[in-house]
């Protein structure tokens, strides 16, 4: 099977099995000095080979992303036992899409991107919680309709493109694990059995 089949079907069962990771992934960055960040995102549309994941521009790691530092992505399936390391390139979704999941968002997370946009950039240091909660609530005097809120330019769709996938079955009783390094070729997935 086509592995980002595989990935697809993995998602679903996991779904049904209400496994935890089934509407996250976990993305690894680096920064100018070579740190290294990993943080949870939902992860949205899975569409060929084509991961959706939604940020905000004012976060390190959207300037991380765009510094073309390069990105991996794991995906692991708890109730599959079943890991997935992702990369690839990046590709901004079209702002029409951007937007209508926008709409879609609680109040909650939408006050946060004006937040960001208006008082303070997302991961930046604050004084204290207060001056959190005190801007949130300027914000909800100054628009009290969450649903009066319009998507801010900062909110941010990025299609994670991927042309390398290593994938780790750890389901075999014996222990001997399975691991398979999946690599887009001319348009074409190629297989390479790895030691796991
Ligand atoms: C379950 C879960 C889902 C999350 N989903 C998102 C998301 O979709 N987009 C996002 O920007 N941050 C999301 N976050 C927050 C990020 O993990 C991270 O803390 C934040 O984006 C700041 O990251 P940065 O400082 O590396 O830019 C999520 C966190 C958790 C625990």
């Amino acid at each position: 099977m086509n592995p980002i089949d595989q990935i697809v079907a993995d998602r679903d069962a996991a779904r049904h099995a209400s496994d935890p990771n089934a509407d996250v992934c976990f993305l690894a960055t680096t920064d100018a000095n070579g740190h290294a960040h990993v943080r949870t995102l939902v992860l949205r549309e899975i569409v060929e080979n084509r991961f959706g994941v939604y940020m905000n521009r004012s976060s390190p790691k959207w300037q991380q992303l765009t510094e073309n530092n390069g990105y991996e992505l794991l995906l692991f399936y708890p109730t599959r036992q079943r890991q997935y390391r992702l990369s690839g390139t990046v590709q901004e979704i079209e702002p029409a899409s951007v937007d209508s999941n926008w709409n879609m968002r609680p109040a909650g997370s939408k006050y946060m991107d004006y937040f960001y946009r208006e008082m303070a950039p997302q991961s930046s240091t604050l004084e204290s919680r207060q001056v959190l909660l005190s801007g949130i609530d300027s914000l909800k005097n100054r628009y009290p309709d969450p649903h009066d809120l319009l998507p801010p330019d900062l909110a941010v769709g990025l299609d994670l493109v991927i042309t390398c996938i290593d994938m780790l079955d750890i389901s075999n009783p014996d222990r001997i694990h399975d691991r398979i390094h999946h690599f887009l070729k001319q348009g074409t997935w190629v297989e390479q059995v790895l030691v796991p």
